[in-house]
Formats: C-alpha cells, structure tokens, sequence
C-alpha cells in the first residue's frame, strides 16, 4: 500500500525540539480547517481549539507542561467545549442539556478526531509536533491561564512547529496483538509474550531499561513514568476539575 497519505501515517514520529521558524498563518488556518472537517458527535463540534504562540503566555503555558517541547513555536490546546453550544440553545430559547459524561465523552472523540486531522496534516507540510498528556495533570491551572469558561476542558495539548531533530520512528505492536477476528480473543501468557517482543526486544527500549534499572520495559512505566500513586492522584484533580467544570452531572 503506497500513496502520500499513507506514507505520512506510516512515517509517523513524534518530534520534540523546533526550530524557531514560525509557522506562516496561512498555513495553520488550512491545518486547522482540515481539524474542522473530521467527523464529529451530530456535527454539533463541540471542541475549541486555543492556538498560543506569543510570549509570556507561550512560555506560561510550556511551564504547566513541565517544560516539555520547550522550543516549539506553537502551541495548541484542544478543549471539549459544550459552552458554545449551550450559547447556541439559549439564544435559540432551548434546553441546555449538554453538561454531562455523556457529552464530555463525545466531545472528547471529537476534539481527538479534529486533533489527529491537524496533525497528520501538519506532517504532510513538513511540520512536526508532539501530543502532551501534561494537560491532564494541570487541567485547572491551563483552563485558567487560557480563561476558559465553565464548560470548556482542555484535554489535548499538541507542541508543534518544524523539526530541529530527526526522531527514531518507535515500534508498535503488531495486528497479532491489536486485531480481533470477529470477537475479542483473550491471549495467553505465552501469546501476550510473543506478541510483545517487538517492545521488549527493541534495541532502544532494552537501553531504556539498561538506563532506567528496572527489571524490564514494563516496569518503567509502573514504577518510574505513570506510577500508582501518581495516577490516582492526577485522576481525583482531574475528576474535581470536571465537576467544578459542570461535566460531570448525572
Ligand atoms: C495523548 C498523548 C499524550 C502524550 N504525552 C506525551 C508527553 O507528555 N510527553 C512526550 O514526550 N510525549 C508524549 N506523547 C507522545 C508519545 O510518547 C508518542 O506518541 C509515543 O511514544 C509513540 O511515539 P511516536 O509518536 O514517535 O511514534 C503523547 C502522545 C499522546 C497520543
């Protein structure tokens, strides 16, 4: 299978260090339309997208991120938004009635479909970028630096801009591990194992291990990167942000 489009799928790399170019704004507008044309919930778009590219708000917002992709040009924060559309049924004398689990998780769909869109777009122009799950660990914090109403959740975070390095294009698991024929199929032990080597036998992921001293690459993640302790804690601020954000009324 061979053609432009595919090609940027398959050449997919996350890039973490810019140039200082800026990115033309005639440009980012046609990225951010191709964003817009991603399916959504209803086609009622319930996402807004905050582009930041000007100091001291650049610099703020890279802050909250822990100082991630420090030299990207810009910043894009992807938020659920029912906000709008709650405008759009009061000034149509309508119920509101979208302030909810249910609509924060389409809206979430959405904001993701829209993101990838830009993304993949920005890739096919050359651009390269990086997703930054930073944004759920300090959700208030970037919702008040970017004055986001009650009803807008920032929950995707992209650092783009042209790449200043030439990133390793990182494993995945294989359609062994991924692919379900017809219903799910629980593996064995044995099969989860194979099916991972392509992980646990990567060149890059065995010196990951070397540096980190763990016992294997499993284990980086649940001691050292995403840890219990600090997952629970992120969730129980995530979750009071949402419901100081009205989306998590039943
Ligand atoms: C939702 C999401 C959050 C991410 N958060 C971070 C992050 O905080 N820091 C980072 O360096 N990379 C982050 N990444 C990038 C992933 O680490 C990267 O996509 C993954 O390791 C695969 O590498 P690749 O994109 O180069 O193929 C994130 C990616 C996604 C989709």
């Amino acid at each position: 299978m061979d053609n432009q489009t595919i090609n940027t799928l398959l050449g997919h790399r996350s890039v973490r260090r810019f140039k200082p170019q800026s990115i033309n704004p005639e440009l980012l507008a046609g990225l951010l339309e191709c964003g817009l044309r991603a399916s959504n919930t209803g086609n009622m778009q319930l996402y807004s997208v905050i582009a930041t590219t000007q100091e001291p708000l650049r610099g703020e917002l890279c802050k909250l991120h822990f100082g991630q992709c420090a030299t990207a040009p810009l910043w894009l924060t992807v938020c659920t938004d029912v906000a709008r559309y709650h405008q759009y049924c009061r000034v149509n004398g309508c119920d509101e009635p979208y302030g909810n689990l249910l609509w924060f998780t389409s809206a979430l769909v959405d904001a993701a479909l829209c993101a990838q869109n830009i993304c993949v777009a920005a890739e096919s122009k050359g651009l390269g970028f990086c997703y930054l799950g930073t944004v759920n660990y300090n959700t208030r914090q970037i919702a008040e630096l970017l004055q986001c109403p009650k009803g807008v959740v920032p929950v995707i975070a992209i650092a783009m801009g042209y790449p200043d390095e030439e990133p390793r294009r990182s494993e995945r698991l294989g359609l062994d591990a991924v692919l379900h024929s017809e219903t799910y199929h629980t593996p064995t032990d044995a099969e989860l194992v194979e099916t991972h080597r392509v992980r646990d036998d990567d060149p890059f992921n065995k010196k990951m291990v070397e540096e980190n001293g763990t016992r294997n690459y499993c284990e980086i993640f649940t001691t050292k990167r995403y840890t219990r302790s600090m997952n629970t804690a992120v969730s129980n601020d995530l979750l009071q942000f949402l419901k100081d954000s009205g989306m998590w009324d039943f």
